[in-house]
């Protein structure tokens, strides 16, 4: 495990509309609270380039929204191999992520990979994909990453 303090950290999912934009905004926000927001460096990247360009997925926008964060200015885009070297740390949501960032990793990455709530929290627990359900698993996800952008955060 790499030393504190991490200075950037990229959060992945697999489309980069749902869960990993509210990440990227959800953990700046828990950073600014703290004080600790200026000179980082928060991005967000799908697995898959889908959705590139796109904004994120209404529902991820209005979650936010509706807790005081706006992430309408991100865009969508996808994992690239700069991003192993770029970022300090890459946080995948679910099992699925980290095994596809782990099989991108180039022989010169040096990025620390792990998953979100193993990384804050040290428990096992993925982020499940909402895109194809409702409202009520938005609010789901928005409340399990909260809680793991507040434990991530110690590491800053
Ligand atoms: P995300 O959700 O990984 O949380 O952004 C998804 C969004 C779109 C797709 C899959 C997952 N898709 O296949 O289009």
């Amino acid at each position: 495990m790499k030393s504190l303090p991490i200075h950037s950290v990229l959060f992945v999912c697999l489309g980069n509309i749902c869960r990993s934009p509210l990440a990227e905004g959800v953990f700046r926000s828990v950073l600014a609270a703290e004080g600790k927001v200026d000179g980082m460096l928060v991005d967000s990247a799908g697995t898959n380039g889908y959705h590139t360009g796109e904004l994120p997925d209404e529902r991820s926008m209005a979650i936010a929204s509706h807790h005081g964060i706006d992430i309408s200015t991100q865009r969508c885009r996808q994992l690239i191999a700069d991003d192993f070297t770029r970022f300090d740390l890459i946080v995948g949501m679910d099992r699925e992520n980290i095994a596809t960032i782990r099989g991108r990793r180039p022989s010169n990455a040096t990025a620390e990979v792990g998953m979100f709530y193993e990384l804050a929290l040290g428990e096992a627990k993925q982020i499940p994909d909402p895109y194809y359900g409702t409202s009520a698993d938005f609010e789901r996800v928005y409340r399990m990453i909260l809680a793991a952008s507040k434990g991530l955060s110690t590491r800053f």
